[in-house]
């Protein structure tokens, strides 16, 4: 299945495939590459290159590329300006020239490290994008943000650096660990709250091939995924922050609480699609109370999230901010859309229309201050 993203001289196609990624990325590599690109710098990381790193570069050897790669430590600790010297330093040891290509094979952390390599290599040359995530898959090959990590928080470096293409090769997700796939699924039920209600209907109707990761039932919600990033991208290819109706903010949604519990927790206690699944009910509970959404709305996402495995109870015991809301409401003002006073918040109106408002902390922390009061009056209740 092939889609494009449609920005104009940018414009990429998405190949979603069956079949592991070797033949096809050799024949996609000829099609959207210069006529003259011989030489392809393949980055990955030391879980992704025992499974798939030979078929690559045989699927690209077989096109005439000379390869070379380079297997990174995994994990969310490379993407590093450190990593990023160290890609530039592979780049120039297999002599890349201007018409050559990065190949990121791998999942977000891959993907956002090489982007942003090619994008200042040489002034920029060409990348291939082949997310071996679901998390990748429905999200972060698609758009063309790259970046590392600063220590003052992640993501915060970086540039805005297309693909030429996309090989999402769904026979990938064979070898990703179930948390990792839940992890995928919490942004994939994100687009559906954000865009499209009938893509929860249909991930739902569907849940256990898709929890299978089988092929005929995948295909269709990474698809779909795919199709509403491409259209949110298209609008606002680099995040115009004055854009009026939130442009690409909107796929912010649920990020806000999200980013606050990885920063509470440390990252990696949870998946980054765990914290955005708990920070999407905040996140509902909040377009309830303040955004003027049915009554309904949260309950909807609470029980979406349920069905895919994914943590949904900000006020289960353990999870920061349940008992006292002010910590949770300290780390979410570290958010980058925010200030101390307050934050561009995605809302929903109601399931698929998305709202981009500014709400003040004090606002957001006495919206949500009720419940975790309450609860907190429970506590002691019931404490012996
Ligand atoms: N650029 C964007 O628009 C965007 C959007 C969302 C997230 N991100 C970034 O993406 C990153 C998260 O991505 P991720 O969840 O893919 O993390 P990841 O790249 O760390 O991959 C998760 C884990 O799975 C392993 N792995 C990858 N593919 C595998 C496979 N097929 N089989 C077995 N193991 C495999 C990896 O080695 C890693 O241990 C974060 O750094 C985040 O900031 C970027
Ligand atoms: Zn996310």
């Amino acid at each position: 299945m092939r889609l494009l993203v449609s920005l104009g001289p940018r414009a990429y196609p998405i190949v979603l495939t069956a079949a592991l990624p070797g033949a096809a990325l050799g024949a996609l590599a000829r099609e959207v590459l210069s006529p003259r690109a011989a030489r392809l710098l393949i980055v990955t990381d030391a879980n992704v290159a025992p499974h798939y790193l030979a078929g690559v570069e045989a699927g690209l050897a077989a096109e005439g590329f000379a390869t070379a790669a380079l297997v990174l430590p995994p994990g969310e600790t490379s993407k590093s300006m450190g990593t990023i010297e160290a890609i530039l330093d592979a780049a120039f040891a297999h002599k890349l020239a201007r018409v050559d290509a990065m190949v990121a094979l791998g999942g977000g952390v891959i993907g956002d490290l090489t982007g942003f390599a090619a994008s200042i290599y040489q002034r920029g040359i060409a990348v291939l994008q082949v997310p071996t995530t679901l998390l990748a898959q429905v999200d972060s090959s698609v758009g063309g943000k790259t970046g590392v990590n600063h220590a003052r928080g992640k993501n915060l470096i970086g540039t805005f650096w297309q693909p030429r293409a996309v090989l999402a090769s769904l026979a990938t997700l064979r070898t990703l660990p179930a948390r990792e796939v839940r992890c995928g699924l919490a942004e994939a039920v994100k687009h559906g709250f954000l865009a499209d209600p009938g893509l929860i209907t249909a991930m739902e109707a569907d849940a256990e091939a898709i929890l299978a990761l089988e092929p005929a039932a995948l295909t269709p919600i990474v698809a779909a995924c795919c199709r509403i990033k491409a259209a949110v991208v298209a609008g606002d290819e680099r995040e115009d922050p004055d854009a009026v109706d939130g442009g690409r903010a909107i796929l912010n949604f649920g990020h806000t609480f999200g980013h606050a519990y990885e920063r509470l927790l440390g990252y990696g206690a949870w998946t980054h699609g765990e914290a955005v699944a708990v920070g999407m009910v905040v996140a509902a509970r909040l377009s309830e109370r303040v955004g003027g959404a049915s009554p309904g709305l949260e309950a909807e996402v609470t029980r979406v999230l349920a069905r895919f495995g994914l943590p949904h109870d900000p006020w289960a015991a353990g999870v920061p901010g349940a008992d006292a809301l002010e910590p949770l409401i300290e780390a979410a003002r570290g958010d980058k859309k925010g200030d101390q006073d307050g934050v561009r918040f995605v809302l929903l109106e109601r399931l698929g229309v998305p709202r981009v408002e500014r709400l003040t902390w004090a606002e957001i922390a006495l919206a949500l201050a009720p419940w975790s009061a309450a609860r907190g009056l429970a506590t002691r209740d019931g404490a012996p």
